[in-house]
């Protein structure tokens, strides 16, 4: 989604803002710009495509682009095509604005604006933000004045960056329903949407609330809350965790793939110690997990997937009901939620807007008496986001950040926080017996290896891998706690290969998908040896006797073994709890290999963005 880089120094910006905006290239965009105060003008440049045809476009006019404040942007489509008189930043006369989010109610100002003379040169609801604060700061002579007049006429969400070429010294700020940032410098000050884009330039950052205006300024930040001064606290990032290098790895997904059995086993460590959980994991929430009668996990995406697996270990293991929904749905459903709901949010972003609607939705409806007794979690992989300060209690997952926008090492660090969730609930509630509880920590400790083993198959499932990309539909089928990790397998090969695919509970198969089935259609099937095992085995045969070719992962003991029209992947035999996160990273493989050898981008997949940041 649009990405806002903003700097104001002593020194010439024109380069943190580029990096800024490279930086931010995972969010998904289309177009990208900058614009510069510079001898007492706005100096702008807007391209469509990659930052680069942006940084070469600076690069050629760089004098002009030598300036102490400046404004940045990463356009994702929302009003408007792709296209340069779309692209951000926005001018009216001396004011330049970029926008990320929605102004929903952009067409009736855009009448009034035209009314009263303004020209439209874009699509963009942004654009009228920039005539509103032109027009506001005739009166005002004051920019930040003309900011906090014209805000309250806005509705959406949205974060904003506005500067003014009479005021070269300000650089004000706006958050208001999307992500935004202050980085805070030594004599010089940066805005972004996500601090990994201000990396580079600083560790220390002040996290705007909801509504929130700043006045940012070479020396000094001042921040606003209802027309009011408020502070805000500064937090020192720990460098070591936010490093998004991609080293040797031709991808950052790849990269992110083999980073998985260190950040599972990290994100485990917070939990368990030698047999047991240990004894201050949540420990001070306690009173709150024990009177839990109902989970609600509320999440979009592969995190959705995550919530779906989440289901089978809650309501086999701790007896416990356990609904599961795409936020988007749920958010305008007017869903039933009994008393004694632990409502869990899971997001690797912890900025994607449906499951913060959703979330804020099931909080008002609590304010109001009508849920009693509901607590609120989040798992996530970004301890300073929206979700995590929204929500009652947090399991951080300790991925360290995910650059590709296919998610991998969060979907599985979210499957091991979720393990340790329903562990805890399970002990508070005396809902789990402890040999199990012990045999599940202990199989816990032996993750890490499984993981690596599986990492081993990355050059058998390359080989593999030849044989889709031709192909113009995939079936993924799985059962039981494998049926999300198919619906996993399919949502990454869409994602990332484009080409088209479908999850299905393999029960399912002979009530539809099963007509689909001739010598083309490659069906992948996740067979591990559980207790769904022969079922599964008895859907393959409908599938053989169809001609159609099996791609099967399935574990070392499970006595599939490959002939004409069946590959068979041995993955290492794991408990049967644990083995959705072992069987993540074939169908990760597979899907990368085959967006690989078919050249898409993988880790900014069109039309894609990594933080979804609208509804
Ligand atoms: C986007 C990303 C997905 C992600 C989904 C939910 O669509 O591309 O990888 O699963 O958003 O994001 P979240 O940050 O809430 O997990």
């Amino acid at each position: 989604m649009c990405g806002i880089v903003g700097a104001i120094a002593e020194r010439n910006i024109s380069n943190v803002l580029l990096e800024g905006l490279k930086r931010l290239e995972y969010r998904g965009y289309d177009s990208a710009g900058l614009t510069v105060i510079r001898d007492g003008q706005l100096h702008r440049e807007r391209q469509v495509g990659k930052v680069q045809a942006l940084v070469d476009a600076v690069n050629n006019d760089a004098e002009n682009f030598k300036g102490n404040i400046g404004i940045a942007h990463t356009r994702w489509a929302t009003h408007g095509e792709p296209a340069q008189h779309n692209a951000h930043p926005h001018v009216s006369g001396k004011v330049a604005v970029v926008h990320n989010g929605i102004v929903e109610n952009y067409k009736p100002l855009k009448d009034e604006l035209i009314k009263k003379g303004y020209t439209f040169t874009s699509q963009t609801d942004t654009e009228v933000v920039a005539h509103l604060i032109a027009e506001a700061y005739k009166d005002t002579k004051d920019l930040l004045k003309a900011v906090e007049l014209i805000v309250p006429r806005l509705h959406g969400a949205f974060a904003l960056g506005v500067v003014h070429v009479d005021n070269p010294d300000e650089l004000i700020t706006v958050r208001l329903g999307s992500p935004l940032v202050i980085g805070v410098g030594i004599g010089e000050n940066f805005i972004a949407s996500d601090q990994l884009a201000l990396l580079p330039v600083t560790n220390r950052f002040m996290y705007l609330e909801e509504g929130d205006i700043a006045m940012v300024k070479r020396d000094s930040i001042e921040v606003f809350a209802d027309g009011q001064p408020v502070e805000r606290a500064i937090t020192e990032l720990d460098a070591k965790h936010h490093n998004a290098d991609k080293g040797e790895f031709k991808h950052y997904m790849l990269k992110e793939i083999y980073e998985q059995p260190d950040a599972v086993a990290r994100t485990l460590a917070m939990g368990i110690d030698a047999t047991d959980l240990k004894a201050d994991f949540l420990a001070s929430h306690e009173a709150e997990l024990a009177k839990v009668k109902h989970i609600q996990v509320l999440a979009c995406g592969t995190s959705y997937h995550a919530g779906m697996v989440a289901k089978y270990w809650f309501e086999s293991l701790t007896k416990l009901p356990c609904s599961v929904e795409v936020a988007s749905e749920f958010r305008y459903r007017n869903p039933v939620v009994v008393d004694d709901t632990l409502v869990v949010c899971l997001s690797q972003s912890g900025e994607t807007a449906d499951t913060l609607s959703a979330l804020r939705e099931t909080q008002r409806r609590a304010k109001s008496g009508e849920i009693k007794g509901m607590t609120t979690l989040s798992i996530c992989n970004v301890a300073t986001s929206s979700l995590v300060r929204e929500t009652e209690i947090f399991i951080p997952t300790l991925a360290g950040v995910e650059v590709g926008v296919a998610s991998t090492k969060a979907f599985t660090t979210q499957l091991a926080a979720l393990m340790l969730l329903v562990l805890k609930v399970g002990k508070v509630q005396h809902r789990i017996d402890s040999d199990v509880l012990s045999s599940i920590v202990t199989d816990m400790h032996q993750l890490k290896g499984y993981l690596d083993r599986s990492l081993a198959l990355d050059q058998s499932i390359a080989n593999l891998s030849q044989m889709f990309e031709a192909k113009k539909s995939t079936l993924f089928l799985g059962r039981g706690m494998q049926f999300p990790i198919a619906l996993e397998g399919a949502l990454k090969l869409k994602e990332i290969s484009y080409i088209h695919a479908e999850g299905y509970a393999a029960g399912e198969l002979k009530h539809g998908p099963l007509a689909l089935v001739d010598k083309d259609m490659p069906i992948v099937v996740l067979a591990p040896r559980d207790s769904m095992l022969d079922k599964l085995k008895a859907n393959m045969q409908e599938v053989h006797a169809r001609h159609g070719e099996l791609f099967v992962f399935a574990s070392e003991n499970s006595e599939l073994e490959s002939d004409e029209r069946m590959h068979v992947i041995h993955v290492p035999e794991v408990c049967e709890y644990l083995a959705p996160i072992v069987y993540s990273i074939p169908i990760q493989f597979l899907s990368y290999h085959v967006a690989v050898m078919r050249g898409t981008d993988v880790d900014q997949p069109r039309n894609l963005a990594k933080s979804v940041t609208v509804e």
